[in-house]
């Protein structure tokens, strides 16, 4: 740096002492205007022809033009993938790849998380009966050891923890649940359900419907209120961007490719475990509404339907869903569910905008929902008779 400054100070001096310059005869002095101005004319004229693409160029044309010749920049180049990224994405698209392995005897994973008992294993089983061999049960019972009354549910139960509303360790296990089903290679399709969700169709219908699905029935969408983008934090960055983080509900249904890259990733997780839960910077991230849904529209955004098939009325906006009570419980509530085909995402804005989609499946409109919650156990004996699976 020094030599560099003391080179530049010599040429400035050997500039000040050239003979002559301080004597010019006077009568010249026009035409060096002339061609001073003729000069800056024809340079302003070829950054008009020309437009420079450089930020030096567009601060010494004048700041308004810097607007204008922006347009004519190429793109701002993507971000830089961190090496985190990077074995995350590698790890994911031969996931992604790999041929799958068909099962001789495939299998849907039925994950229950639940508190304790289940109130509706009667109807469940009702559900399963004569089909045994193509399902399997697991349960996370959180709180305290359930009572079974169905047979398909006995000794089902996996080793389990805390679970709270809201908190990560609800993310922990549905991950939990997703291990100890994919520890069947039988299993190809993973469900999870809650204490308080039914079944809307028969057995047969589901079972068709999951094994021959191309996609993951996770559902997902932008919402640019305070419930859902206003939860985001810049804590997560540089891997998680505003734009890129999605809500939507914790109920989904998963092909085993895609349980597979669950159990792999742990870049996004522990982005969520330590930068979205509720009280963090004042802010309630619930990580169960948003993990998943990010996770997959970043990883495998076509690999997705976007919604979820388990039906929840959330029309009353409120901070829970409708829950149903026997009252209800009707032929023509079911019938209205069962044959909904579009999907609908409420966003947490002022102006709650309700966003309609049909349902695709397999690029085919098709009814969007397998089953449907919130119900009070007091509706068994209804759903029971009404359903008659
Ligand atoms: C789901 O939404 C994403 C955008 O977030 C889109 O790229 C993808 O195609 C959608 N999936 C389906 C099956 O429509
Ligand atoms: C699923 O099938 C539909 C219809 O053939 C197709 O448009 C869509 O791209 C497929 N999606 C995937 C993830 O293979």
């Amino acid at each position: 740096m020094k030599e560099a400054k003391g080179w530049r100070l010599g040429s400035m001096g050997d500039i000040k002492i050239l003979p002559g310059s301080r004597h010019r005869p006077p009568l010249k002095r026009p035409i060096w205007i002339i061609l001073t101005v003729s000069f800056v004319s024809l340079l302003l004229l070829c950054a008009y022809l020309y437009p420079p693409n450089g930020d030096v160029a567009c601060y010494v044309f004048s700041s308004k033009g810097c607007k204008v010749l922006g347009n004519w920049l190429p793109p701002a180049p993507k971000r830089e993938f961190t090496d985190d990224e990077i074995i995350s994405r590698v790890v994911v698209r031969d996931i992604l790849n790999m041929p799958t392995v068909q099962s001789k005897n495939p299998k849907i994973a039925f994950m229950f998380l639940t508190p304790g008992s289940l109130p509706f294993e009667k109807l469940w089983d009702m559900f399963f009966r004569g089909h045994e061999g193509r399902f399997s049960v697991y349960v996370h019972a959180s709180k305290e050891k359930p009572v079974h009354e169905s047979r398909y549910f006995l000794n089902r139960e996996i080793r389990s923890s805390t679970v709270q509303w809201g908190a990560f360790n609800m993310v922990d296990a549905e991950r939990r649940l997703l291990a100890y089903a994919l520890k069947d290679s039988d299993n190809e399709h993973f469900v999870l359900l809650s204490d308080s969700c039914v079944p809307m169709h028969n057995f047969d219908y589901v079972y068709n419907y999951l094994m021959h699905a191309n996609m993951s029935f996770v559902d997902c969408f932008v919402d640019p209120g305070p419930h859902g983008n206003g939860r985001y934090s810049v804590r997560m960055l540089p891997e998680v961007e505003e734009k890129d983080f999605r809500k939507g509900s914790q109920w989904f249904t998963m092909k085993r490719q895609h349980a597979l890259i669950v159990m792999a990733d742990s870049l996004y997780y522990s982005r969520f475990r330590d930068y979205c839960k509720p009280g963090l910077d004042g802010k309630n991230c619930i990580a169960d509404e948003h993990y998943f849904p990010t996770f997959f529209s970043l990883i495998d955004p076509g690999g997705i339907a976007n919604w979820s098939v388990t039906h929840v009325d959330w029309s009353e906006r409120k901070w829970h869903p409708k829950s149903y009570r026997t009252q209800d419980v009707t032929y023509e509530l079911l019938r209205n569910i069962m044959t909904i085909d579009q999907k609908t995402h409420i966003t947490s804005n002022d102006k709650g905008d309700e966003l309609l989609q049909p349902c695709l499946w397999n690029g085919i409109r098709r009814p969007c929902f397998l089953f449907a919650r919130k119900f009070y156990p007091e509706t068994l004996d209804k759903l029971v008779t009404l359903l008659n699976f």
